[in-house]
Parts: C-alpha cells; structure tokens; sequence
C-alpha cells in the first residue's frame, strides 16, 4: 500500500514547494471543493464530449457515474477534456490525430496532479490513444468505453452502423434501390450514442483493451444505453481509488504475454484489420515488438468463434447478451497466459476460475464448432510488400484466395474517385485494383482500401474483387482486400512501381504477396518516382517528418520506447 499524494502530486515549480501547495489548494478552493475532499486522492477522469463525435453522445452521464465511484470509494475525481475524434467528422483522417490525442493523454497525465486515472474513450481511435498515451504516462489507468450503439430498423430488418451502411450504398450503386430508399436507410443506421453496432474498431479495441487487463471484466461490450453502463462507469471510479492506494502501473499489465493474449482475442473475434496498427502502437510505446510471422501462428492457432459482422450476422447487443469477451477468453483458456494483471488487481486466471455464466453458442461458439477453424487476420509478404501487409480471410471470398491478375493502377485518392466509375475504365472482375498514395505518410492512411467495385462491374453483379493498396480498411467492412502494403508508395515501397497491365500474385496459402516484374525494372521505376511535397509547418509537419510505417504501428518515431 502506498500513500496518495492527491493534490501534492507534481506540485508547480515556484522554486518554493510549500507556497506551491498553498496556491494550488487555494485555487482549488475557488471551485466550490470542501478542505476534507481536497485532501483525499485524486482521480482524473480524461473525457472528450464534443459536438464532432457521435459517438460519445453520453459521455458527460458516464464522468458523473464515474465521479460518483471515486466520491463512494473515498478519492477526489477530477474530469479534464482532451482531444476528441469523431471518425467521419475528421479530415483527412482520424488516424493523422490519433497521435497528437495520445500525446495529449500522455501529458496531461503528467502534467496534473493525480494519482490514478479513469480514461472515457469510444470512437475508433479514441480508445488506441488513451492507451497508448497512459503506457506511456505509466501512471495507474483504467480504460471505460463508451460502449456500442443499439441497432436500428428497416422494413423488418435490424440495422447497424457500419456494415448496413456500406451494404445500402453498395446497392444503390449497383441500382437494387432507390435514391429515396437510401435516404430513408440514412436515418435508421445510427440511432442511438455509442459507438458502430458491429464488430468494428471501435468494438474491438474495447474487447482488446479488456483482453489486455485495462477495463474492468465484462465491460466491454456492454451497450452504450444499458443502464449496466453507468454502474460499470461507477465500479470504475472505485477501482480507480483502490488503485490510488495499491497501485497497479500499465506497464505491469501490458506485456508481451497480455498482448499476445488481445491478438488472439482479436483473431477470435474476426476483429478489425486496425486493431493490429493500434496494439502494435500500444504495445511498442512500452517496448514490445509484434512479429509477423508470430502473428501468422496466432492466426493459425485460434479459431474464429464469434458470429457478428461484418465477418458474420450479429451485432454487438448479440455478443453482450451472448457472453461477452469473458465467454470468449473462456473457450480460448488453454491457449492464453493466464498470469496477466487486470487493473482490479486479479489474474485472468482467477477471473477464468469464477462462474462461468450462459453463452449463447449461435453467437458465440464452442473450440469444438467454430466459424472458422482459423483466425480472422493473417500477414502476407513478399515482393509487392517486403515489410509485409494483413489480409482479413474471415471477410474475403475463399474462392479469390489462390490469384493472379492484371493490375488496374490507381495513382491516389482522387484519381480513384475520377476513374473508378468511368464506363471506359478497362476493367473485368477477374483483375487486381490496386490503390497506392494511400498510406500514412502520403495520405494519413484513410480507409480507403475498401475500392469500390467499378460501377459497371456492381451492375453486372459483381460482388468482389481482390483490391490491394497501402491504405487501411474499416473495422466494418469486408471483401477479398490486401492492406497496409508496406512500405507505402511514398515511402519507396515497391507498390510505388506497379504499372496498370502489370501481373500480381497472391496466395493466402502460402501467405505471399508478389508483383511479377523483373527487380531490375521494379527499381528502375523507382528511381523515377517523384519525391512527397514537404509539409512546412505545425502537426502535420512533425506527422510527416516522423510517423512510422504500419508494421511499427504508425507511431511517431520519437514517442515509442526507447531501448
Ligand atoms: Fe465512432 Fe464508428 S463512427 S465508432
């Protein structure tokens, strides 16, 4: 047991300690706090409500319920903004600010007086950021999300944001309905707070972060409007001011072995491509390393069991009334490590060996009859993309699996959105669209690698195609799709020298990615490709001059651990 500071912590540098007390609980006064809780620990409640993001639609009722913990439980809760991401409101993207949000965690952390933190994230990058920017801080942190959205309905149909999204447009594209349908649909995709209903990034960060030992057990599905939200938000605020007294750093509950258990939770849940760019930027902000061929075996290893989409049918109310991630870690047990810390001071272990509870098994299956024998996400390698790049199986077409095609080249972002739909694009469903400039040097990496099918193929009622670039996909979207091509375009990669005509190969049996042109004429080509415009000034002028390719997960260089 040690003894909170609260207030005293990391007083201003006056050059006299005393007086800095003085004024600090002088000023604290001015807010209305009574001597008797200034002197308790103190709680910091990181919060990020904001007009931009839908997704933390309740967040002001979960710091009150947390408040309310922390004040039961004997602390001082302190709620402070940050950075907020709403992921559509965001230009050019997210995944650009999900650095500066946890550089913002990271030292508000330090910066203010506390002794543990409650950290309320949601959205799909909002989650990665607080984690990252609390190991990195290592002060005592818990992770309470904001929880799914409900879903909503059509013509008999549920509906959840954002799979159902991308299935409406993609008929209205192919012409199977409407403009008045679709704008009707618009309406019914997202009808509550809380994050997409679907086993997106949002929702699968959420079950990492529980995976790894950062929320409470059995929080992370729960959804954003269930009353069982706000009392997880309560327990979270006690266990904050036990961790006050009894502290419990991430840095002691994110290891290697807690992080190999999230990637096999991840593969298990047919979890979002993201994931993997996320855990690996968590894990190496404390010097853990994620091997490709590592993450191969997991993926070879552990059987896809939950049935939501877009992999699936469910939603994520399903996955929360089914079981949740403690149903899931259950069937996983005999492959986990089960002496990982969880921020209420248990092992997984004594968390397995507690009462199982009801699963339903048409949403959650057993080892013995999983969805897919094997797991969701795999890397592939080779000449096209020498660092690697992840394909999502569980989402793909098996019968693409074994392919080689022609390349349809696509320079970046804006000639995809000029040609694509050209009725005198040279294209059949039996080629490789290909999107480069895309990646996170060039563009932010957007998630933009789910290209649409051209429109005369949708027409003809084409469904799928291999699509290979060096951009990111949407938790919520599926498809035959090769992503995080690394190196990217900009950073000299070969996907850099792929000329429309060009042969590609791809084989998920063997787990390779080949562009078929002669290396000689590969860095020919190369050699002429123009240099990236420099950015000059602010952020995005110290994002391009140090962001870090996927396979380091897009990390700034300077803000990863040092050996
Ligand atoms: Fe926030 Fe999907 S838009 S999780």
């Amino acid at each position: 047991m040690s003894e909170p500071l609260g207030l005293d912590n990391g007083l201003t540098n006056y050059g006299d300690k005393d007086f800095a007390r003085y004024l600090r609980r002088s000023m604290a006064h001015s807010m209305g706090v009574s001597g008797e809780l200034l002197s308790r620990p103190v709680i910091g409640i990181a919060q990020s409500p904001s007009d931009f993001n839908n997704c933390h639609r309740y967040m002001p009722q979960l710091v009150e319920a947390v408040s309310r913990g922390v004040l039961a439980a004997g602390g001082l809760p302190r709620a402070f903004p940050t950075v907020s991401l709403g992921e559509v409101f965001l230009n050019p993207t997210s995944m650009v600010y999900r650095n500066l949000m946890s550089m913002d965690i990271e030292e508000m952390i330090r910066a203010q007086p506390m002794d543990a933190v409650v950290l309320i994230g949601g959205c799909d990058k909002t989650v990665p950021a607080q984690l990252m920017g609390a190991a990195s801080a290592n002060l005592p942190a818990i992770q309470l999300v904001t929880g799914p959205m409900s879903t909503g309905r059509h013509k008999g149909e549920r509906l959840g944001a954002c799979t159902d999204c991308r299935r409406f447009w993609g008929k209205y594209r192919a012409g199977e309905i409407e403009k008045q349908e679709i704008d009707i649909v618009e309406t019914r995709l997202a009808t509550t707070a809380g994050t997409c209903a679907v086993m997106g990034t949002a929702s699968t960060m959420a079950c990492i972060a529980e995976t790894l030992g950062m929320s409470l057990p059995g929080t992370a599905a729960i959804p954003a409007v269930d009353a069982q939200r706000l009392v997880a938000a309560e327990a979270s605020g006690r266990a904050a001011v036990r961790m006050a007294f009894h502290p419990i750093r991430p840095s002691e509950i994110i290891t290697e072995a807690s992080v190999e258990n999230a990637f096999r939770v991840l593969m298990s849940l047919g979890g979002s491509t993201n994931a993997i760019i996320h855990l690996t930027a968590v894990a190496g902000r404390l010097g853990i390393h994620i091997d490709p061929k590592r993450l191969n075996e997991i993926s070879d290893e552990t059987p896809v069991l939950v049935d939501l989409k877009p992999v699936g049918q469910g939603y994520m109310e399903d996955f929360h009334a089914a079981g949740g991630v403690g149903a899931v870690l259950r069937e996983l047990r005999a492959l986990l490590n089960l002496d990982c810390l969880t921020v209420d001071g248990t092992t997984l272990r004594e968390r397995l060996d507690g009462p199982s509870g009801w699963v339903d098994r048409n949403v959650i299956r057993s080892v013995a009859e999983p969805v897919s024998p094997v797991g969701g996400l795999i890397s592939l390698s080779g000449s096209l993309a020498p660092q690697g790049a992840i394909f999502k199986r569980a989402a793909a077409t098996p019968a693409l699996f074994e392919k080689e095609g022609r390349a349809i080249v696509f320079d970046g972002l804006e000639d995809l959105s000029r040609r694509i739909d050209d009725p005198d694009l040279d294209v059949t469903a039996d080629d490789i669209l290909v999107l480069k400039n895309a990646g996170p040097l060039a563009a932010g990496m957007p998630e933009a690698g789910y290209l649409p099918i051209p429109a005369k193929l949708a027409r003809a009622g084409v469904k799928d195609m291999v699509r290979i670039s060096d951009a990111r996909m949407s938790g919520t979207a599926y498809g035959t799709i090769v992503l995080h091509v690394s190196p990217e375009a900009a950073a000299g990669g070969p996907l850099a020298a792929v000329q429309t005509g060009d042969r590609i190969r791809m084989s998920i049996d063997n787990k390779t990615i080949d562009l078929l042109v002669d290396p000689a004429e590969i860095e020919r080509r190369l050699a002429r490709v123009p240099k990236l415009a420099e950015v000059k000034r602010g952020y995005k002028a110290l994002y391009q001059r140090t962001v870090l390719q996927a396979p380091q997960g897009c990390d700034l260089d300077f803000l990863v651990a040092r050996e």
